[in-house]
């Protein structure tokens, strides 16, 4: 498959777009500086808060916030237990996912809850978190997934 190009600027925050890659959906999702603190507090609630599993994401990414530019996370939009595409539920707090829910990715298939770094809480059905793929910025306007 073909790197894709793709313009971020446009993209506000709070805001997911999707691209095609490979045939799979992927995200990119400006995250607010709100989301990113959420993120860090999130983390002892995970399976792999580090993401040390390396299959997931390049060697180039680490930490929580998963990403080469903090705003900006980029992420496979598929669910790692058995492939349905979770929601973008960026809210936090509401009602059909509970008071402790900061923001997030849901999987409608079997309940699968990520944080918006894509890492999977403990005791979900996915084992994984959900795949950063390769990507680099081109200039601070555009990314090139692939
Ligand atoms: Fe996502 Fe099962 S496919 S929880």
């Amino acid at each position: 498959g073909a790197p894709v190009t793709v313009s971020v600027d446009k993209i506000e925050p709070g805001q997911q777009i999707t691209v095609e890659w490979r045939g799979k959906p992927v995200w990119i999702i400006r995250r607010t500086e709100e989301m990113l603190e959420n993120i860090e507090q999130l983390s002892p609630r995970m399976k792999d808060p580090e993401s040390e599993t390396a299959s997931q994401q390049p060697a180039y990414i680490s930490g929580a916030q998963r990403s080469l530019k903090p705003e900006f996370i980029v992420l496979v939009g598929i669910c790692t237990h058995l492939g349905c595409v979770p929601s973008y539920r960026p809210e936090v707090a509401p009602a059909d996912l509970g008071s402790e829910w900061l923001g997030g990715l849901f999987c409608p298939c079997h309940g699968s809850r990520f944080d918006l770094s894509g890492r999977v809480f403990a005791n979900q059905p996915a084992p994984l978190n959900l795949e950063v793929p390769p990507y680099r910025f081109d200039d601070d306007a555009t990314m090139t997934i692939g």
